[in-house]
Order: C-alpha cells, then sequence, then structure tokens
C-alpha cells in the first residue's frame, strides 16, 4: 500500500474517533528508524496535515542506534520525561506507533507517572504478545553486533541490557525462561503472576480507543496476528490464538477485555508487509 493510501487509512481512522482529530499526537518509530528519516518525517507531516492536529515523532536519545540497543524500559522512559514536557500535551493526546514503538507507547501508558492522558493508542504492527524471531538486521554495523548479541544466550542480563528486541523475543516452547530472564514484555503485559500491577491494568484501560492495525503479508512479526495481541499458546508453536483466546485476555491482566468488552478496540487488517507502506515514496 502506498504511504499516502495508508495515511488516508490512519486519517480515517482519526476522523472515526471522536474527539480525536482535535488532540495533538506523537509518533514514536519502530527499531532501526528515527524521527529525521524520510519515510517517518513524511509520514508525521502527512498525518498531520490530513487530520488537522499537530503531531511530532519523538525521538529517544540517538535514533536507529538507541533503538536498537537501549533497553526498551529506558526508551520509554525518555518519552516519559519529553512528553510531561511538552505543554501541547497536557489536555490529553494520542500515540500513533510503529512496530516496535507500539511497545514503548504502551510503556508510557502504563508506567508514565505524572505523564499527560493518553488519550488514544493508534497501532501499526506492533508486536504486543511478543515475537518468536528477531527483526532481520541486514548487514552492517548494527546487524553485527545484534547478531553477536543474538547468538548469546537471549534471556541473559547481559542480553536483556543491551539489545532491545530481547525484551520482547517470546519463545513459545521456552516459556520458564521468557518469564524468569525476559525484562520488559512480561511486566508490560502482566504476564508474571506474583508481580501483576493493578495500575498498568486501570492505565490501560482507560483508554478511549485502542487501534490495532495488522499488516495481512506481515514477515517480521512472528506470528503476524501478534499485532492484535493473538500469539502462539505456551509450550507449541501452534495453533496461533486469537486474542480472545489468550490467558492475557480471558484473565483481563492488562484490561484488554475491558476495552474490548466497552467497544474500545478496533481491530484492522491492511494488506501488505511490516510497515511495507513506509518504503514507498508519497
Ligand atoms: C503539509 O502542509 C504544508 C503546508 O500546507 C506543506 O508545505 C507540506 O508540503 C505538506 N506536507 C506534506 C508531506 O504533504
Ligand atoms: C549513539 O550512541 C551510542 C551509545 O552512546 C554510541 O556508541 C554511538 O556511536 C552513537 N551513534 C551515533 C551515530 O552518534
Ligand atoms: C505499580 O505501578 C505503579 C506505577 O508505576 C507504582 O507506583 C506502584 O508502586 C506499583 N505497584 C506495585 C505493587 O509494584
Amino acid at each position: 500500500m502506498a504511504a499516502s493510501l495508508f495515511v488516508a487509512l490512519i486519517t480515517v481512522v482519526f476522523a472515526s474517533i471522536p474527539s480525536s482529530s482535535a488532540l495533538p499526537f506523537i509518533v514514536l518509530h519502530g527499531i532501526g528508524d528515527q524521527c529525521s528519516n524520510r519515510g517517518i518525517s513524511q509520514f508525521t507531516e502527512l498525518l498531520s496535515n490530513w487530520s488537522n492536529s499537530e503531531g511530532s515523532c519523538i525521538e529517544i536519545g540517538n535514533g536507529s542506534w538507541d533503538s536498537w540497543f537501549m533497553p526498551l524500559d529506558e526508551q520509554a522512559g525518555v518519552v516519559c520525561d519529553k512528553v510531561k514536557e511538552m505543554k501541547e500535551l497536557s489536555a490529553g493526546y494520542n500515540i500513533v506507533g510503529l512496530s516496535q514503538g507500539n511497545l514503548i507507547g504502551r510503556a508510557v501508558v502504563e508506567y508514565c507517572d505524572g505523564g499527560p492522558p493518553v488519550k488514544n493508542l493508534i497501532s501499526l504492527g506492533g508486536p504486543h504478545a511478543g515475537t518468536a524471531s528477531v527483526p532481520l538486521c541486514g548487514t552492517g554495523i548494527f546487524c553485527i553486533i545484534a547478531d553477536a548479541l543474538i547468538k548469546a544466550e537471549i534471556y541473559s542480563n547481559y542480553v536483556q541490557d543491551h539489545l532491545a528486541p530481547s525484551g520482547y523475543l517470546k519463545i513459545p516452547t521456552d516459556i520458564p525462561a521468557y518469564l524468569k530472564g525476559c525484562r520488559f514484555l512480561p511486566k508490560l503485559n502482566n504476564e508474571l503472576p506474583h508481580e501483576r500491577n493493578t495500575t498498568y491494568k486501570e492505565r490501560f484501560s482507560s483508554l478511549e480507543n485502542l487501534v490495532l492495525i495488522m499488516f495481512e503479508h506481515d514477515t517480521v512479526l512472528i506470528p503476524k496476528e501478534t499485532s492484535w495481541f493473538g500469539y502462539y499458546p505456551d509450550g507449541a508453536f501452534k495453533p496461533i490464538l486469537p486474542p480472545q483466546q489468550t490467558e492475557l485476555y480471558i484473565e483481563d491482566w492488562i484490561g484488554l477485555k475491558t476495552l474490548d468488552d466497552a467497544g474500545k478496540v478496533k481491530y484492522i487488517s491492511v494488506a501488505g508487509n511490516h510497515l511495507e507502506f513506509q518504503k514507498q515514496t508519497c
């Protein structure tokens, strides 16, 4: 799907949400990306133009590098500090997340004490329930370092401290190691039986709308249904459970069911591979 068509879709989503078009929004980019890249800056500007709302891309650290190597809870802390400084957000704002940026956005919703209220979360290809494969990297210095870390023990303290995507790598056949060693997603999703924090659930379920966009031919997120909070059952790579059949949903660990029961979750599926619209010019 071309970028302009895609922004048109998000604009329609904005327009369908009462009050949302008047609210400012922030964009949180995905891994290996940065706000100054053309795809992101154009996306932000076009969405702002068409939806008639102020929007800005929030950078974390030095961009691409930190998106790979800064742990996600720290990345969320950076965004939390920045949104508190932005007076224009004080009456509420929307978050538009791209891929990994959605987990940072959700961490801002759940953890950011004293931050301005997030009204709507619009998620494009977010690995909400984890992913069973590290994002493909390619070549270049990032990838050499990332690959070396991935070959090490993924749930070790060292990798958890130095490779952002290790925070949401959830190997369904290795759940005990995941729950024990993975620092980010088990906490974000209130998966740890003795450490569930009701504040996270209260804050997440206070969203006015949660828009979950899945790419039908996503080959980066494994499985693609993670964009809707669907995932594998513990212990096996099949079947892929729809969101409503996961424990997170049934036991309502973070309030997803609460939101859904109130009609506040929009599950949208679009053609194309992971964030494919970004690679095409407007
Ligand atoms: C957004 O609107 C401004 C002002 O009208 C215009 O200069 C700019 O080119 C537009 N941006 C995009 C990406 O279309
Ligand atoms: C980004 O920050 C990291 C860690 O501080 C540093 O190693 C890297 O060289 C920086 N990259 C750029 C492009 O500034
Ligand atoms: C739950 O999270 C909130 C917000 O971060 C924090 O203030 C509170 O101490 C946490 N509660 C527990 C029991 O950890």
